[in-house]
């Protein structure tokens, strides 16, 4: 069975896998991704948040945290919706349960959009894109990571099984369905090139402020050796965008 979308999250064995592969301190998501989203969205006090395939909605509450004056997620899958109310105070925060090409966004709405590795489950990116341009305050933010079209754009390492030293890349401008095999089921995404990713934001009406390939950090890692093989083989990619004028 291929899953597409969200649906591999509503399947009990692959989300309990992908929660406990998502929650180990040595994860990729904390050690490599979260640090630069961090820094990108900067302060976030008094700011109206919206986070897209915001899975177990951790993020709203490490925003919570940091002061934001709300937060809304969207989320497809049920599972995560349920783990995300449990995460969040009712009182200043909202999950949408609900598909991010579907869901009905407010206009000139949101301080900061955020998404994180989500966009490459989307097959019409630039319908996205252009309901998050419309749901954005004139000087609001966006900023999102996706699995670096390095990782996309072929599936044969993923296919190996083992730690990866080194990944094939191929068909990298072919861009389009890839079928991966991912804790232990075929998921659907889709490859983008980085010249891609930053065309559909232009025609979306979006200012590329910055891209980063979130280098890993050594200060980050326990383990060095763990940090070496990181330095192989870029896993994220991240833009931060605002509204063209
Ligand atoms: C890799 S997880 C990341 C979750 C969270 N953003 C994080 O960083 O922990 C991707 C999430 O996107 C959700 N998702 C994928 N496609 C979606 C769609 N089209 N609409 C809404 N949610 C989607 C999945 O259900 C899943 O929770």
């Amino acid at each position: 069975m291929e899953y597409r979308g969200s649906s591999a999250y509503d399947n009990e064995s692959f989300y309990e896998n992908y929660m406990r592969r998502r929650n180990r301190e040595d994860n990729p998501n904390y050690v490599i991704e979260e640090p630069v989203i961090l820094e990108l969205i900067g302060d976030v006090t008094g700011k109206h948040i919206l986070d897209l395939g915001c899975g177990d909605a951790r993020f709203g509450k490490e925003l919570a945290k940091q002061g934001c004056a709300y937060y809304e997620g969207v989320e497809g899958s049920s599972h995560m919706v349920r783990s995300a109310l449990q995460q969040l105070d009712p009182a200043c925060s909202r999950i949408h349960h609900a598909s991010m090409e579907a869901w009905d966004y407010p206009a000139r709405h949101y301080d900061l959009v955020v998404s994180r590795l989500a966009l490459h489950y989307v097959e019409d990116l630039q319908l996205v894109l252009g309901k998050i341009r419309h749901a954005l305050k004139a000087d609001g933010r966006f900023v999102f990571s996706v699995q670096h079209p390095v990782l996309t754009s072929c599936v044969k390492s993923a296919e190996a099984s083992g730690k990866r030293l080194d990944w094939i890349v191929d068909d990298y401008f072919k861009e389009g369905e890839r079928t991966e095999p991912w804790i232990g089921e075929q998921v659907v995404k889709y490859h983008r090139t980085i010249e891609g990713y930053y065309q559909a934001l232009r025609n979306a009406g979006f200012h590329i402020e910055d891209i980063r390939e979130c280098v890993p950090r050594l200060e980050r890692f326990r383990d060095e050796e763990e940090y070496r093989r990181r330095l192989r083989i870029p896993l994220f990619l991240v833009f931060h965008c605002g509204l063209k004028a």
